[in-house]
């Protein structure tokens, strides 16, 4: 049965949109039409997500001219040259100006297809059908969109809000164990930002989100839009705040770029990057030691590595997180907690105590 269940409004003015959130939804196709204004449309998908869900996309698009183009999966493909494949298929096509760009996939084909659509014939109607949690929760709210660069992590890209979001809970049944914590990773950050009700909720319901229960994710999915779109609404450019969900992320960016793009999972990097920007907090004062005990405990129960892995060492660490857009006139600013639920952007904290962070880290096992 389709079901609309939960609606969620990114409040942007003229380029607001909705949410939709519930069970079955990629089948439901009286949404597409609300948000599809002409024929053409290009669905972006790769060759694990292709197979399992375009034929059902595609069949709810009856009546459109649907087109596709179906990218290599990973990490390591989300390059300039993979990404102007989307290009050569809409002109092959001859899509116009007015098409629509469909992504169907994790955060790797939403910012790549929403970068295609901020960019083609100078910006398309652009929808997002995320399939992972990690991209139902974060990565396709927003508008957030890019590539990545040898030198650095989504160093090339725009912000692109999509026309509407379309998360179906029921994807989430084949994703893999360990794609499932990594998304729990974004969630668990939603509860240590701003939401420390969240935080508690998760302890009681970790187990549940573990065994994706619909109920359950339903809530988590919900609940972390809900944050996100707060703080998209706020600040969508990152000017202040916006910058407080990247909790974890310059020390997860340092992982994920240490350890070649592909091997450590985003939301495990991240799950680390919390870990170590609890430790800092803690260092620092701020953060008390139960705290970080009920921090590391969680991401630990959600099956999220709660430290780096030994082969990055402490000046490379060090070098890997300058690299990174929250380097302002040469100084590092870092999101850090003054408690669950209270995180804060700094740049006032002793730089000794980040050595001693990495010291404390830089070659213990995971
Ligand atoms: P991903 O897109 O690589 O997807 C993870 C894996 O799951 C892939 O192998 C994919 O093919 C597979 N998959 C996807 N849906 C599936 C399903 N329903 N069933 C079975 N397999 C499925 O990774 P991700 O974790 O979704 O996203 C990570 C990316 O998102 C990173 O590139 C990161 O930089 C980006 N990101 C962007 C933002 C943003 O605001 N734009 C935020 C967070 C992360
Ligand atoms: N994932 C961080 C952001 O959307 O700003």
């Amino acid at each position: 049965m389709v079901t609309d269940s939960d609606k969620v409004e990114v409040a942007l003015g003229a380029r607001s949109y909705p949410i939709y959130i519930g069970s079955n939804l990629l089948a439901n196709s009286e949404i597409y039409r609300r948000h599809i204004p002409s024929s053409q449309v290009m669905v972006v998908s790769n060759e694990t997500v292709a197979p399992l869900y375009l034929r059902q996309l595609t069949a709810a698009l009856d009546g459109f001219r649907v087109e596709s183009v179906i990218l290599p999966d990973g990490e390591q493909y989300k390059t300039l040259e993979i990404w102007n494949r989307i290009f050569d298929r809409l002109l092959q096509k001859q899509f116009n100006r007015q098409c629509t760009i469909i992504a169907l996939g994790g955060g790797v084909v939403g910012d790549m297809a929403g970068f295609a659509a901020a960019s083609y014939q100078r910006g398309v109607n652009f929808i997002q059908v995320p399939t992972t949690l990690l991209a139902q929760v974060d990565s396709s709210v927003g508008g957030k969109t890019g590539v990545n660069h040898a030198l650095g992590k989504n160093m090339i890209g725009a912000f692109y809000q999509p026309r509407c979001v379309l998360a179906d809970i029921a994807t989430l049944e084949t994703l893999d164990q360990r794609q499932l914590s990594a998304g729990i990773a974004e969630v668990i950050k939603y509860g240590l930002i701003n939401d420390a009700e969240f935080f508690v909720w998760l302890e009681a319901h970790m187990d549940a989100l573990l065994t994706r229960e619909h109920t359950a994710l339903a809530h988590a999915i919900g609940r972390s839009c809900r944050d996100k779109a707060a703080v998209v609404a706020a600040d969508e450019k990152e000017a202040g705040k916006r910058a407080l969900l990247n909790l974890g992320h310059t020390f997860g960016h340092a992982i994920e770029t240490g350890t070649g793009y592909g091997h450590w999972l985003h939301g495990e990097a991240v799950a680390a990057g919390i870990c170590m920007a609890a430790d800092l907090s803690c260092r620092l004062g701020w953060l008390s030691a139960g705290e970080q005990a009920r921090i590391i405990a969680l991401i630990r129960r959600a099956g999220l590595p709660v430290a780096p892995p030994p082969e990055i060492d402490h000046s490379r660490f060090l070098s890997l997180m300058g690299v990174d857009k929250k380097v302002v006139n040469g100084k590092l600013r870092l999101v850090l907690m003054k408690a669950i639920g209270e995180s804060l952007i700094t740049d006032a904290f002793d730089a000794k105590e980040l050595d001693n962070t990495l010291n404390g880290y830089v070659g213990q096992p995971n």
